[in-house]
């Protein structure tokens, strides 16, 4: 599918992977938009990308919210072929912490918001995607989520965030397969470690030991990596079904 003059959703655009997502789509001609619960952030981001953006205060957990959402945001633009899930939170903890075991409300919230989020907005998205005038190639939408490295070698802290992402990267087959008939495709992006105002919240030498131990090329990555790993995916049409690495090679260890 061409990246040019796509109508796309993003959640969790307001910032980082989801935001630099946004504005390549707006650069290349598109509409794009910012599904987040920031709304300072969201609506100043949309202001800067300009008349292509629309920001839609919306929390990914909440079934109804996420709805109402892809309806605003598919009349406005008056079509929708690109979903881009990036809303997510860390959810950081042990399992048995030094306050006692995790409460399970603490995980639930996790998984709600990283996986049922992500699912919230792809059916949403795929049940208007359906309708779309298929391509050339019988395309009729490019669905792409966001894992992480800690869906495969998740470090001590990260149960519930891993259990979140290994769930996305569990759902990507068996929805890519449904979603065949209508010619949409699903991808899963696991990012390594990038550069965002996730990360920018962490001590200045934990994110240089953090750089030092990505292979090649050893530094974090850039938000624009990712944007760039979106586009190609919505430009090959042979990639569904799967989750791609995005990580410079890095394996995380145990902690
Ligand atoms: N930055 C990294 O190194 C990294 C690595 C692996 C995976 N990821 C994943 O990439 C995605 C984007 O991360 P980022 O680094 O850009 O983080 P970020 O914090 O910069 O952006 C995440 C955005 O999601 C929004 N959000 C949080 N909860 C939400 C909810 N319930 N509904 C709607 N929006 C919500 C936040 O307000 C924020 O704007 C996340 O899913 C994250 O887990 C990031």
């Amino acid at each position: 599918m061409k990246f040019e003059k796509l109508n796309a959703i993003v959640s969790g655009g307001a910032s980082g992977l989801g935001l630099a997502t946004c504005e390549r789509v707006v650069k290349a001609g598109g509409h794009a938009a910012m599904l987040d619960v920031n709304e300072q952030q969201g609506r100043e981001a949309a202001k800067k990308l300009g008349a292509n953006a629309l920001f839609i205060k919306t929390d990914v957990s909440s079934e109804t919210e996420v709805n109402a959402a892809v309806e605003q945001a598919k009349n406005a633009f008056g079509g929708l072929q690109l979903v881009v899930n990036c809303a997510g939170i860390l959810g950081a903890g042990r399992t048995l912490g030094r306050e006692g075991p995790m409460a399970s409300d603490f995980f639930a919230k996790v998984i709600q918001v990283n996986l049922i989020g992500s699912f919230n907005l792809t059916k949403a998205a795929a049940s208007f995607m359906q309708h779309n005038t298929p391509n050339a190639e019988g395309e009729r939408g490019v669905i792409v989520n966001t894992a992480s490295v800690a869906a495969f070698e998740g470090q001590i802290g990260q149960a519930a965030y891993s259990a979140s992402k290994g769930g996305i990267v569990g759902m990507t087959l068996p929805i890519a397969r449904e979603f065949s008939r209508f010619g949409i495709r699903v991808m899963t992006i696991a990012p390594g470690i990038f550069w965002t105002p996730m990360m920018a919240g962490m001590p200045e030498e934990v994110q240089k030991s953090l750089g030092a131990q990505v292979p090649f090329p050893s530094r974090l990555g850039k938000p624009e990596e990712y944007a760039l790993l979106v586009q190609q995916i919505c430009e090959n049409v042979m990639l569904n079904g799967t989750t791609v690495r995005l990580d410079g090679a890095i394996r995380m260890q145990p902690k």
